[in-house]
């Protein structure tokens, strides 16, 4: 196993020894979208193959270069070809006579709250948010940032910017507004597109508030920089107004016109900015851009999905905030014309059964979530599911962090099982990441076997590989580093604003060889296929979601009782991973009083957001660290996990690890 691979080697040696194997159905072999000859043609011509697919969209003047190599590793793609990525999803389709045809079921998280949104409507209700834009300043190359929950106009908000060439980014509801802040100051946004707050667990919670707190703290850096505030009423609670710089949406986009012309914009013109964490404090803004990007999100949607778009309906649980909404509810769903449900809520919101209840009442045939969300459902046993139908599912999806055999196989017997005519449902297990754009890595319904926990093998027209430290291709039933080994539509070009960080962080690691370093661990089985099994970083993955934990070590040591921190990323049933950690106080502290735990938790609560909230904190009198200053993580992961301690023989003061054990064993 690599060094600091994040899985535990209990996990480790079970995925190993998983040995289960799922064939396709025949049914779905008899009509699937991709066979074996897809792989062998994207094999013979990889760029010829990715010029192919380039055709499921919409050009308004053609490229004549499929690849640009020239200045690696800034690659650019299709890019003397020009095109509109919102009249690709939306205005083509309505153009092709499927102007009825449902884009959206919008299932609010109220029982019986719901609208369907058909082609038509969304190009009639982007058009007017473009339009809005414009008449609020916003133009091409303008950054609107997006704070918003799951409502309909989240996916106008995107494709509005999107029309007119202005670049998105939305950062995820849950963020605090600290979080937002950063994100506005970095991409310079001068609009701000949210909602008064959204339903979640049966009650209204608010979102605006945290936005009037944002701008604040925008304001204090970069004065003037957000010029105005669209604000959507979702919930009809009460909120703060301030006319200089908020406007409601049901007056300003309502009343704009309908109509709006799309201009077209070069391939490598910037789409969105997502930001994701990195093993620093401060978050990467991962840049997106237009033609590529679309291309590699609209075949991979419909090839790993199986996607036939007049009869299927799709469903992906994910939040628009994180870049499996942007790339699987939004672009490429819409740019294959496909009718997807869209959900606002939690999952046991009215009750446990109430995804399975949206699967039956809309027939949902293709399913997209994540493995935290199927283990939280395993354990509340099969009797829920059970009293659903869900005999209209036909491939289902996992993605976000590994999948762990029993898993995996609850998801395709419980909720897969009756797929397929009884056939079964298979499962595609998706590797890629914020950078990638689109997925990268994942057996192909109608082609490959499914193995319990393996994202198996690259999608036809992707080059991946497992290498050791040297660069060099491991052989089958070895492990080393995943490494992507020639570039791809729709990877990230850049980081925000930082170049330098775009270089080091990605290519610096396989400089010589050309390589993409994805910062995940990965093992070749005897068959060839890949196993991922984890972040080699800093990184922790937390139900799906990306932690630095530089990014939570400073917001603990942003605290005036904290004088130093360390957190590591420990196994956890429910999660994956958990953030646990350790913490030594000032002296003026002294002991930081009984609640202490609870104060530096709310306090990570409220720099980052719920998610990145520890499982545990444990006030400890020293970090052990190496003789050059460097935490062991390794150690305080031993702890975490409740392992026994391992090797300690480089640590500056041997003791330490005692003590911290011993402290460890009687917090709670
Ligand atoms: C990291 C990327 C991909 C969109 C959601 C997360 C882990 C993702 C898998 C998978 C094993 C996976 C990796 C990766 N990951 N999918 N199918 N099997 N690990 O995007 O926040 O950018 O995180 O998630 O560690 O590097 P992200």
């Amino acid at each position: 196993m690599t060094p600091g691979a994040t899985m535990s080697d209990e996990t480790l040696s079970n995925l190993l020894h998983e040995k289960r194997t799922f064939a396709p159905p025949a049914s779905l072999v008899a009509a699937a979208n991709v066979t074996q000859a897809d792989y062998d043609e994207a094999a013979r011509d990889r760029l010829a193959f990715w010029a192919k697919q380039a055709q499921r969209l919409t050009w308004a003047e053609p490229f004549t270069e499929v690849l640009d190599d020239s200045n690696p590793p800034f690659y650019r793609w299709f890019a003397d070809g020009k095109l509109n990525a919102a009249y690709n999803c939306v205005d083509r389709h309505v153009e092709a006579g499927k102007g009825d045809k449902v884009a959206l079921h919008w299932v609010g998280e109220p029982l019986e709250d719901t609208r369907d949104l058909t082609y038509a409507d969304l190009q009639r209700e982007v058009s007017k948010a473009a339009n809005a834009y414009e008449s609020l300043g916003v133009g091409a190359g303008d950054c609107v940032a997006i704070y918003m929950p799951m409502i309909p106009e989240a996916i106008v908000a995107m494709l509005a910017a999107a029309r007119i060439g202005a670049i998105h980014t939305v950062v995820f509801g849950g963020f605090s507004a600290e979080a937002l802040a950063a994100r506005v100051e970095d991409c310079g946004a001068k609009l701000i597109v949210t909602s008064d707050g959204g339903y979640r667990r049966g009650a209204a919670s608010a979102l605006k508030p945290a936005v009037d707190e944002a701008i604040q703290k925008v304001e204090a850096v970069s004065p003037g920089q957000v010029e105005n505030v669209l604000v959507v009423r979702r919930t009809g609670q009460e909120v703060a107004f301030d006319p200089s710089i908020d406007t409601w949406w049901h007056e300003t986009v309502d009343s704009a016109s309908d109509q709006h012309t799309p201009e077209a914009f070069e391939a490598e013109h910037p789409l969105y900015v997502m930001y994701t964490s990195g093993t620093t404090g401060k978050p990467k803004g991962i840049k997106h851009t237009t033609g590529g990007y679309l291309t590699q999100a609209a075949y991979t949607h419909w090839a790993q999905f199986d996607l036939k778009p007049e009869t299927d309906v799709y469903w992906c649980t994910a939040d628009i905030g994180w870049v499996t909404g942007h790339s699987y509810i939004v672009y490429g769903p819409l740019a294959n014309g496909a009718t997807q449900v869209l959900y606002e809520g939690t999952p046991d919101a009215p009750e446990r059964g109430r995804w399975w209840k949206i699967i039956q009442d809309y027939k949902v045939s293709l399913f997209y979530t994540a493995p935290t969300a199927i283990r939280s459902f395993m354990k509340q046993g099969d009797t829920v599911p059970a009293s659903y139908d869900l005999s209209s599912l036909r491939v289902i999806g996992s993605v976000g962090e590994p999948i762990n055999p029993e898993a995996y196989v609850w998801y395709r017997t419980v909720i897969g099982g009756s797929g397929n005519g009884g056939e079964g449902t298979p499962i595609i297990d998706t590797w890629w990441q914020t950078e990638t754009g689109a997925t990268m890595m994942t057996p192909l319904p109608g082609v490959t076997a499914g193995k319990p926990g393996s994202a198996m093998l690259a999608v036809p027209g992707i080059e991946v590989d497992v290498v050791n430290d040297e660069g060099v291709p491991v052989g089958d039933g070895q492990g080393g580093y995943l490494v992507v080994t020639s570039p791809w539509p729709s990877m990230l070009r850049t980081i925000w604003g930082d170049d330098e960080r775009y270089v080091d962080t990605y290519w610096s690691r396989f400089k010589e060889q050309g390589y993409y370093f994805a910062g995940d661990g990965a093992k070749k089985d005897e068959d060839g296929d890949i196993w991922v099994l984890g972040r080699v970083d800093d990184v922790m993955n937390v139900s799906g979601h990306r932690l630095s934990t530089t990014e939570i070590e400073s917001a603990l040591v942003s605290h005036p009782m904290v004088a130093e921190a360390a957190v590591v990323g420990a196994t956890d049933p429910d999660t994956g991973q958990a953030p646990v950690a350790y913490v030594i106080l000032r002296e003026s502290a002294g002991d930081g009083g009984a609640d202490i735990a609870k104060v530096l938790s709310d306090h990570v609560r409220s720099e980052i957001g719920p998610i990145a909230k520890p499982r545990q904190i444990m006030i400890v009198p020293e970090l052990p660290k190496t003789r050059s200053g460097k935490i062991m993580r390794r150690l305080l992961r031993d702890v975490a996990e409740k392992r026994v301690v391992g090797d300690t023989t480089t640590l500056a003061d041997a003791g330490i690890m005692d003590l911290i054990a011993a402290g460890a064993a009687t917090s709670t």
